[in-house]
């Protein structure tokens, strides 16, 4: 293992995009993410301060990281979440971004955009209110609706819209989307269901493979792919032939693309993860709490990094489902 140089793991992938989930809890119950019910939340002194938080991603940052997002739970049910962005921009990350559900977001997208946030994902799976609220379990389509506009208004653009499709549910809505993304000017993402769900319900039947999305749209809306030379970005990016917009599809299980995966993940309660499927943490917190230097914490982000094997595997006859939910390790 390098001690020196960028975060690499051992087939030479430099990593430089680490998530940092701030909370496990959530002000809604999404379906393919929370149980219907006893949801347990992790006991306040098992979650990182913002002064760990900021510690480890500073020490990230000196070892090349150059992007960082904010996720959950939901980033913003944390008090004090601008303060966060503001110090975690202050490291000098080129990019910091929030995933949110939107509920929150209307009235604190300003001091976020003063904070130094860049740019903000919104989660919205439906665009028809009841299907909406049924899928989310809690909450309203408005609000979300709004919250977009307002973090438009705040400079955080372009927006892009996260839909997670499932079977049966609202794969109906596809084009839909496709239209709200021409309307809007909103990039839509279309996300496969992953095996990421607290009840452990997840089955290959529900998902909507991405390449269906495109080929449904390219239908009524002739579509090219867009190439960024070098973009590791796992969504694959589409343009409308007549220019109103963009579309993505993120095809993490039928066109996984381990290969080119160039993040790092720092849960709430202070594990490492190199992996959204892996349950092996690094494990930084007691580390922090026992007078580690940066130096120790540097060396459990490379021994992470280095850990990471080739693939999540969820299509191999071996694979077991992590232990933990989306809520738990963030998007
Ligand atoms: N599969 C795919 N995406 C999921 N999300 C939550 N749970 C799952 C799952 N099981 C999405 C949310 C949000 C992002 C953080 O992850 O909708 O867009
Ligand atoms: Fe909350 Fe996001 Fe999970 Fe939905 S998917 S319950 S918004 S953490």
């Amino acid at each position: 293992m390098p001690t020196e140089g960028p975060l690499v793991d051992r087939h030479g992938r430099v990593h430089d995009d680490l998530r940092l989930s701030v909370t496990d809890r959530c002000n809604l119950r999404c379906i393919y993410c929370m149980p219907t019910e006893g949801m347990t939340f992790l006991p306040r002194a098992e979650v990182l301060t913002f002064e760990e938080i900021v510690r480890v991603a500073g020490v990230a940052r000196e070892l090349g990281v150059r992007s960082v997002r904010l996720t959950g739970g939901e980033p913003l049910v944390r008090r004090g979440i601008s303060t966060l962005v503001e110090r975690v921009a202050a490291l000098g990350f080129d990019d910091v971004a929030l995933t949110t559900n939107g509920i929150l977001l209307a009235p604190i997208a300003e001091a976020l955009a003063a904070a130094g946030l860049r740019r903000v994902n919104v989660s919205c799976d439906s665009l028809r209110p009841e299907r909406f609220a049924a899928i989310r379990r809690r909450g309203e389509l408005d609000v979300v609706l709004d919250a977009m506009a307002a973090a438009e208004a705040a400079g955080l653009a372009p927006l892009k819209v996260n839909v997670v499709l499932l079977r049966g549910r609202n794969d109906d809505e596809i084009l839909d989307f496709a239209a709200f993304a021409r309307d809007t000017g909103r990039v839509v993402r279309f996300i496969e269901y992953m095996p990421l769900d607290a009840d452990g319900a997840w089955n290959r039947d529900q998902l909507v493979p991405g390449r269906e999305v495109v080929e449904r749209i390219d239908e009524v809306w002739p579509l090219e792919a867009v190439r960024a030379p070098g973009d590791p970005a796992p969504a694959d990016r589409y343009r409308f032939v007549d220019e109103k917009g963009e579309i993505g599809v993120i095809s993490t299980v039928t066109e996984p693309f381990c290969g080119t995966c160039n993040r790092l993940r720092l849960t709430a309660d202070g594990g490492i993860h190199n992996c959204l499927f892996s349950d092996a943490a690094h494990p930084v917190r007691d580390l922090l709490r026992s007078g580690g230097s940066d130096e120790d914490v540097a060396m459990l982000l490379r021994r992470a990094v280095w850990a990471k094997l080739p693939g999540h595997g969820i299509n191999e006859p071996g694979f077991l489902r992590p232990r933990h939910s989306m809520s738990m390790i963030g998007g």
